[in-house]
């Protein structure tokens, strides 16, 4: 038992041994890298023969880790050079004994005091590996002579910081190691500048808290960039660097092992707008296993890619679970991928992000969407304001709110469930904003009328519930509304019932006329039509009445005021005032010799003015008294009766037409002595007087002027005077 045991142990070292062996024995052949300009590799013949079970690890692959220069395989063939110190703060210069130039060489120092690297080590350019491990270097320096330069080690120093001009001329640069340097910044692009051709890069135990984007993307091909080991919790990109979609960025690995990562990679944030894209660019992945992993949104994107491509990307991924939110602490991330579980991925927003007070908010990747749930918290209006986002699915219900109001992130919503509260009123904008496909639900509210705007939305996907409303002729889109679209189909979203004066009636069971009558219809718009046209015409007569109304006045006086109590009891001096303008010669001479004489001679007392005043009156008072004095007016109209300019004439009328307003069985008796027409007359009661031809035309007289006169003055004297005064008149024209 004991030998058997001792005979398995001894084949297994030397079948170890022999595998051993086989490594060392392995052929090194030329190899010229794809993508880099190095002809002086060679890559191991056996060990990196591709493996077909291993689609994704090629020789190539291979090779840009395991190749190894031709002068280290098979044994170091560099000239190793000499170092002696010049001055005891750390300075030191490089010599060789051996003379031949064209060798290559290498420089090793390591646990001394260098403080620099050697002044004079542009005087070997071929060197092509210096390794400066656990010195007292704090920068780089210039090596920019070093164009041979392959692999350079500066680890265990005290190097803090790395700018993106250090390397750049170091065109053949194959391995770089700064580990346990205290190193706190690597600039932008310092190891990925398009002149570089690093293979490996190793910045593990450092001290930088975060890392540059483009120092983890080459487009030259490499094996592992690790950054393992330091504290970086975020990735930055100062100097925006963009991922080209058009280009092809190979490589290996990234090496994010032991940082403070709690979130994969977000490309998004780095300006890659499509995650998919990644797949085809990028053909190497990251290694970050030990994270604490948040499964929030930003990971989300990553697990709705191809298998495959998650895979590659994210190496370790088969392998990670979830470390927050607490709820779903340890299940793994591809347990929750095969479940279908990918709407658990949520970040939730909080009141920075305008979510509003007590209210839950969350962006939610895999539908696409943002929620913002207020259910119950007391709301009496719609929030003033929410999360920004496209699809914004609101829940508003179980509260207090009465007023559906305008609200411009009404505009971005998918779904919006107003139900359970007390809206008895909409703002017609805030409808007007709803998405025409918004999936809507009011239901248990207090309104009773449904806004017309609604009309616009599909009823399949409206739900308003049981709601009673106002039937009119306002409502009667309802029903068209649902009978054209399908309402029927949905009859569980929403039903309609008329509170009219015969009870409650389903909307789809109404008839039109129930709802809106037609012959009221008819009737209010005649009687609109009546009331329109009855108030221009009032609106007409006043015009009338106002522009004619001394022809009214007349016209009213004569048939409706005739006032047969006024008798003629009271004594008058004269029977009729004369007024004429005494200076159109003419018409004194007429006045005078003929119409007075006439009247006189037939017994009437009459007052002339230009005859009867006493001399040395006060004219106006005289006028006065003898106006009141009169039974009638007898006014002989001619060019200058009425003039602009006052004249005695304006005086007398003014105080006759006074007179004969006050007095009701005064009378004024026209005589168109210059035959002037209604327009030629420049006072609106004298117009009056001759357009309704109550004048007595002078110059058309059929001979009878002084009978008419007569007739006039006698018209309103007692009435059984007429027929003995027309026998007088008749006598008196003969
Ligand atoms: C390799 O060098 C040639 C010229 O020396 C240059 O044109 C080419 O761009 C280089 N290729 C790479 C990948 O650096
Ligand atoms: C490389 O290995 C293959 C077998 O794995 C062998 O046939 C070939 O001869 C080797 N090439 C060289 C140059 O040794
Ligand atoms: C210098 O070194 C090269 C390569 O190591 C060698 O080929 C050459 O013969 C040497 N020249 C002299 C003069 O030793
Ligand atoms: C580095 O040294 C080269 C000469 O070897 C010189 O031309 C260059 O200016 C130096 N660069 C810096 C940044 O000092
Ligand atoms: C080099 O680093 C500086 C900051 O240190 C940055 O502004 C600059 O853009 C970087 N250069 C390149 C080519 O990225
Ligand atoms: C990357 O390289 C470092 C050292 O060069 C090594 O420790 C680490 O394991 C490598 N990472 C991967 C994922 O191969
Ligand atoms: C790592 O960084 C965090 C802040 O990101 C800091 O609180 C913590 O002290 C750092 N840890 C170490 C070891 O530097
Ligand atoms: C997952 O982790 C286990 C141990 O924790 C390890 O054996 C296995 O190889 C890992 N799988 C992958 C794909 O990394
Ligand atoms: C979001 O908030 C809810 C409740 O506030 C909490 O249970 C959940 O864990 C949070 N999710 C994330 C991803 O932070
Ligand atoms: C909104 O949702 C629809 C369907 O879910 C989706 O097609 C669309 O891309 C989403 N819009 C945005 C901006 O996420
Ligand atoms: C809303 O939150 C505040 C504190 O943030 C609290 O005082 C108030 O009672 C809450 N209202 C409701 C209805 O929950
Ligand atoms: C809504 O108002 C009623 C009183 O009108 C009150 O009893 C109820 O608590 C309120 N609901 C909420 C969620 O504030």
């Amino acid at each position: 038992m004991k030998y058997a045991l001792l005979t398995v142990l001894i084949l297994v070292e030397i079948s170890s041994v022999y595998s051993q062996l086989r490594y060392w024995n392995d052929e090194f052949v030329p190899w010229i890298p794809k993508y880099a300009n190095r002809t002086y590799m060679k890559c191991p013949n056996k060990s990196c023969t591709p493996d077909p079970l291993k689609h994704q690890w090629t020789r190539e692959d291979c090779c840009v880790c395991r190749a190894k220069p031709l002068w280290e395989v098979p044994v170091d063939t560099t000239v190793r050079l000499q170092l002696e110190y010049t001055r005891r703060n750390g300075m030191a210069v490089v010599f060789s004994e051996e003379q031949n130039k064209s060798q290559y060489y290498s420089l090793y120092h390591s646990q001394g005091y260098l403080s620099q690297i050697p002044i004079n080590i542009c005087d070997f350019p071929n060197i092509v590996r210096i390794d400066l491990q656990s010195n007292q270097l704090t920068e780089v320096g210039n090596l920019s002579c070093l164009s041979m330069l392959d692999t350079l080690d500066l680890s265990y120093n005290k190097i803090h910081f790395i700018g993106n001009d250090t390397f750049l001329s170091l065109t053949n640069l194959r391995e770089l190691r700064v580990t346990h340097n205290g190193l706190k910044a690597l600039a932008p692009a310092t190891i990925t500048a398009s002149s570089l051709q690093i293979f490996k890069a190793d910045f593990s135990y450092n001290d930088m808290d975060s890392i540059e984007f483009s120092n983890m993307i080459s487009e030259s091909d490499f094996c592992n960039i690790t950054f393992a080991s330091n504290n970086i919790s975020k990735i930055v990109n100062t100097n925006n660097f963009e991922i080209d979609p058009n280009k092809n960025y190979r490589g290996g690995i990234v090496d994010l092992v032991g940082n403070s990562f709690t979130t994969f990679i977000d490309f998004e944030k780095l300006g890659i707008t499509d995650i998919a894209i990644l797949g085809k660019v990028l053909s190497y992945g990251f290694v970050m296993p030990d994270v604490k992993w948040t499964c929030d949104c930003h990971m989300e994107p990553y697990l709705e890619l191809a298998e495959d491509v998650i895979k590659r990307i994210w190496r370790d991924y088969f392998n990670i679970s979830c470390w927050n939110p607490p709820e779903y602490r340890g299940k793994t991330i591809p347990d929750i991928v095969k479940e279908g579980r990918l709407d658990i991925f949520i970040c939730n927003l909080t009141e920075v992000d305008k979510c509003p007070q007590n209210c839950t908010c969350f962006t939610q990747p895999k539908e696409r969407r943002t929620v913002v749930d207020c259910s119950d918290v007391g709301l009496t209006e719609l929030p003033p304001y929410v999360p920004q986002g496209n699809n914004l699915t609101l829940i508003f219900k179980n509260n207090n709110i009465t007023h559906f109001g305008n609200r411009s992130y009404l505009k971005d919503a998918t779904v919006l469930d107003m139900s359970g509260n007390k809206v008895a009123s909409f703002s017609p904008e805030a409808i007007e904003m709803l998405p025409d496909d918004i999936a809507l639900n009011f239901a248990d509210n207090n309104f009773k009328k449904v806004p017309r705007a609604f009309q616009t939305l599909n009823p399949c996907k409206s739900k308003f519930g049981d709601v009673t409303i106002d039937c009119n002729c306002d409502t009667e889109w309802i029903k068209h509304w649902a009978d054209n679209r399908g309402l029927k189909q949905c009859s569980n979203m929403s039903s309609y019932v008329c509170e009219t004066d015969h009870g409650l009636i389903p909307v789809d069971e109404i008839s039109t006329d129930d709802i809106c009558k037609q012959e009221n219809f008819m009737i209010t718009s005649i009687i609109s039509i009546i009331l329109s046209l009855l108030s221009t015409l009032i609106v007409i007569i006043f015009g009338v009445v106002y522009l004619f109304r001394y022809e009214v006045y007349l016209l009213q006086r004569k048939y409706f005021l005739r006032n047969p109590a006024s008798k003629v009891g009271c004594f008058l001096k004269y029977d009729a005032f004369v007024s004429f303008n005494d200076e159109n010669d003419e018409l004194r001479m007429w006045v005078l010799n003929v119409l007075v004489r006439h009247l006189e001679a037939s017994g009437y007392r009459l007052f002339v003015p230009c005859r009867d005043l006493p001399p040395g009156s006060i004219k106006e008072e005289e006028i006065l008294e003898q106006i009141i004095n009169s039974r009638k007016y007898l006014i002989i109209l001619c060019d200058y009766y009425q003039q602009n300019d006052i004249t005695w004439t304006q005086i007398e009328w003014k105080y006759i037409w006074c007179h004969f307003r006050q007095c009701m069985e005064r009378n004024i008796i026209v005589i168109n002595f210059d035959h002037l027409g209604t327009s030629e007359q420049p006072d609106q009661k004298l117009r009056a007087f001759v357009r309704l031809g109550y004048d007595i035309d002078f110059s058309n007289r059929k001979h009878d002027l002084i009978f008419t006169v007569k007739l006039r003055l006698e018209l309103h004297l007692k009435v059984y005077f007429s027929m003995e005064t027309k026998r007088l008149n008749s006598w008196d024209t003969i």
